[in-house]
């Protein structure tokens, strides 16, 4: 198939289905994808992916999505940047604002470009983070939690970023270290489900910052190293639906009993290059934004802001210290 057929394919339906409250996920096809250097500990450039398996596991995951109800819209694929599959890492996207993302790495930074022209063509306002020369901030360390912003720092991200980001947002935001460089962005290791629930994975933190995760998630779900180097905390969530790129029994019993509905999307071959489900698909609804009805419910609760507020009181916010 090529790209302007699965362009035209996947337009048709997202025209058909799109509504306000319909979920939008951006997705950049597999064919020029591949390992051809070494940024995570992960990647390894003698262990390449199967092509053939990957665009089935890519085409399997739209297929998901647009079952659990969300509409696919696809970006071109470019030969030179094979990691541009994983379309989540490129930018932030605060209502009708695009925030493009400053990668470390150079090698990904051509990426952040082609993604800015989408969104232009789509009428979005796009930013580049004022950062200096020595800062970074790459969106899959971001996250939205009740009401405030959770995002990780000291692989990707720097952690004097993160005071530009709660600046230009307008959000405190919650500043979590890594500590082990398998978990090296934020979407490895914590999952938002709704105000209350979180898939989170401490191992990848440092024990301080473990306690801000605590007091802020009223009902975590605590995963052990094991369960979290499966990359079960990289899903998705489209309604009631958690797309995840494996599902640990326990782990499973847990989402049921919350009342989601599992469904397993396999990606053995982007593991290889450090990236799942919540990687390759990119939430137009805002990684910053939530929903509405999201919104709606924490007016009525009131819980995840009195949470906030405790954390405020112990003067930690914004910038952790250690
Ligand atoms: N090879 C890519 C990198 O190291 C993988 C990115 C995966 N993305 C993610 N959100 N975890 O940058």
């Amino acid at each position: 198939m090529d790209n302007l057929f699965h362009e035209q394919f996947f337009h048709q339906k997202s025209d058909d289905r799109l509504n306000s409250r319909q979920q939008v996920y951006l997705m950049c096809p597999p064919d020029h994808y591949g390992i051809s250097y070494e940024i995570n500990p992960w990647m390894d450039r003698m262990n390449q992916p199967d092509l053939g398996l990957a665009r089935e596991q890519w085409y399997n995951l739209v297929s998901n999505i647009q079952e659990a109800g969300a509409v696919v819209e696809i970006v071109p694929p470019v030969p030179s940047l094979p990691d541009k599959v994983f379309m989540a890492d490129t930018g932030l996207i605060d209502q009708n604002r695009f925030i493009m993302s400053r990668f470390r790495y150079p090698l990904r930074q051509l990426e952040t470009g082609y993604a800015a022209d989408w969104f232009r063509s789509r009428n979005y306002q796009v930013l580049e983070f004022p950062l200096g020369a020595e800062e970074s901030l790459e969106s899959s360390d971001v996250a939205p939690f009740g009401g405030c912003l959770v995002a990780g720092y000291g692989f990707r991200t720097t952690l004097s970023a993160h005071k530009t980001l709660s600046r230009l947002v307008q959000k405190q935001v919650l500043s979590i270290k890594f500590v082990d460089p398998r978990f090296y962005h934020l979407d490895i290791s914590f999952c938002p489900l709704d105000d209350r629930r979180a898939i989170v994975a401490p191992a990848a933190w440092s024990r301080y910052s473990c306690e801000l995760v605590e007091k802020l998630v009223p009902e975590p779900l605590v995963l052990e190293l094991d369960e979290a180097m499966t990359f079960c905390a990289n899903a998705i969530i489209v309604g009631k639906a958690v797309i995840m790129p494996s599902c640990p029994l326990r782990v499973g019993r847990i989402l049921e009993r919350w009342g989601y509905m599992i469904c397993v999307s396999p990606v053995s071959e982007f593991i290889k290059a450090g990236g799942a489900v919540h990687c390759l698909a990119l939430d137009l609804q805002g990684c910053l934004s939530r929903s509405e009805a999201e919104i709606q419910s924490q007016r009525e609760t009131g819980a995840s802001m009195e949470t906030v507020l405790q954390i405020q009181a112990e003067e930690t916010f914004h910038i952790v210290k250690e």
